[in-house]
């Protein structure tokens, strides 16, 4: 960054000031340090913008092969890591304008023509975001594509499904596995409905009250790719509502993936042992040197927080600005990006931490969960998950369910006196406990038929289980 934050001639506007800007003040309105993050849709909008003014013969066609001249150079330029960021020039759209002004002459000077910074700058916002929200939604893709392969392995594969956090009835790990998938599939839907309401167009609303010279908003939002048009000029410039619904969006994720991240912590402790990580997913203690921590999970979890957060500061933001644009606005930026790169590299990661990289040369899976088939097995015979299982037994036989509960509350009563499991009573225990209890009983309390039992809609059974793998393959293919 540099120049003379002084030097009142370098400053991007108007004549009318006859006293520089006070140093503090320049370095407190500045945001070009953050928002040249947006200089690729600066100069599409740009581009677009000039490429209307000539069609509508608003500037002529040497104008705009200047103005074209000019930009890719500066796009150039840019990428090249060669253009000077000026901070006295406040913000993106100033410095790439005073630049092009610079190296054209008067006809980047005409650029600006029926257009305000204020319409600008939300054309650019969006146009970012709607880049941004493309580039995320085969990320969160691959995260679901990760569970599923892991799903896929354990259809068959007993856990204790849990209320309260206490044993209540077998399910399988595909089964717990689909649930996240359904999460980030509705995930997936709101980032979709989202990006329609991103991608609408602010441009030609100018300053605040649209302008009077003859400009085609249809034609620049065709070129832009925008499918509708913002059709109050006031709102245009001043809601940042898909914003909102972004950080919204981005909130609801973030707490799926910090619930998925708390079990596999859990999972991983000793007290569960239901899965390991690979070693480049763990880190290690400095003093305990037994320990191999989870830390990926935790800061994913942890990182819920500041995605929260933005959502919460942009609200704030919103909250009491009156119409139309408000330099408040200026604040809706650092959130958003941090939102997208917090996203983004957390979606990276879990998806690789789930399901391991594949190796596009062997075509070898390296990493992701290593299932402890036979520990979440034991886990789930542990809490008398089949107790419910009994219950239905008995009410096949007849009994009215409330009944046979309280006969199977009996029956664990007598387990738990004995220190076994259900399916380790004798079939006299049993039948002591009520006459109705064959011998058949005994397959009744077995997990692998608790688990094939529930074969309603949405259930654990291992046919439902498939049933729901497949549609979730063919709606991501
Ligand atoms: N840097 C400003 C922003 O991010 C651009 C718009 C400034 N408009 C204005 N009238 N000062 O919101």
């Amino acid at each position: 960054m540099s120049g003379n934050p002084l030097d009142k001639k370098s400053q991007g506007w108007s004549a009318l000031f006859s006293e520089p800007m006070a140093a503090l003040v320049q370095r407190y309105t500045a945001s070009v340090e953050f928002d040249r993050r947006l200089w690729r849709a600066d100069v599409a909008g740009s581009l677009a913008h000039a490429r209307m003014l000539a069609a509508q013969q608003i500037i002529d066609a040497k104008d705009l092969a200047d103005i074209e001249r000019g930009l890719t150079q500066i796009a150039a330029d840019i990428e090249a890591g060669r253009f000077e960021w000026k901070l006295e020039l406040e913000d993106v759209h100033l410095n790439i304008e005073a630049r092009l002004t610079q190296l054209v002459g008067d006809a980047g000077k005409r650029l600006h023509t029926g257009r305000s910074r204020n319409d600008q700058v939300a054309t650019d916002v969006r146009l970012w975001l709607r880049g941004e929200i493309d580039a995320l939604t085969p990320l969160l893709g691959s995260l679901q594509g990760a569970l599923l392969g892991v799903a896929e392995q354990h259809v068959d594969t007993v856990m204790p499904g849990y209320t309260h956090l206490q044993v209540a009835q077998p399910v399988s790990f595909a089964h717990h596995l689909l649930a996240y998938v359904e999460m980030f599939a509705r995930d997936a839907e709101r980032l979709a409905d989202v990006r329609r309401r991103t991608n609408r167009l602010p441009l030609g609303a100018a300053a605040l009250a649209g302008t009077g010279y003859p400009i085609d908003r249809e034609a620049v939002a065709r070129e832009l790719g925008f499918e509708a048009l913002c059709e109050n000029s006031l709102d245009a410039v001043s809601d940042r509502d898909f914003a909102l619904e972004f950080a919204a969006f981005g909130s609801i994720l973030m707490i799926h993936v910090s619930r998925l991240a708390e079990e596999i912590v859990l999972w991983m402790s000793q007290n569960f042992g239901f899965i390991d990580l690979a070693d480049g997913y763990c880190t290690g203690s400095s003093i305990m040197p037994q320990k191999r921590n989870p830390d990926v999970a935790e800061l994913a979890r942890g990182k819920s927080g500041r995605v929260v957060g933005h959502l919460m500061g942009l609200l704030t933001l919103m909250k009491g600005q009156p119409l139309a644009y408000n330099k408040d606005n200026q604040e809706d930026k650092e959130p958003l990006f941090d939102t997208v790169d917090t996203l983004a590299a957390t979606l990276r990661i879990m998806a690789e931490m789930v399901g391991g990289t594949l190796d596009p040369a062997t075509g070898a899976r390296t990493g992701g969960f290593r299932v402890k088939a036979d520990a979440m097995e034991r886990a789930a015979m542990r809490g008398y998950a089949t107790a419910t299982d009994l219950a239905d037994y008995l009410v096949r036989k007849g009994l009215p369910f409330r009944d046979a509960h309280e006969v199977v509350a009996q029956a664990v009563r007598l387990a738990l006196q004995r220190g076994v499991d259900l399916a380790e009573l004798t079939g006299e225990e049993l039948r002591a406990v009520h006459p109705a209890i064959g011998d058949d009983a005994r397959e009744a309390l077995t997990l692998r038929h608790s688990l094939a039992a529930r074969s309603s809609r949405g259930g654990t059974a291992p046919a439902q289980v498939r049933a729901q793998i497949e549609r979730h393959r063919n709606r991501l293919a």
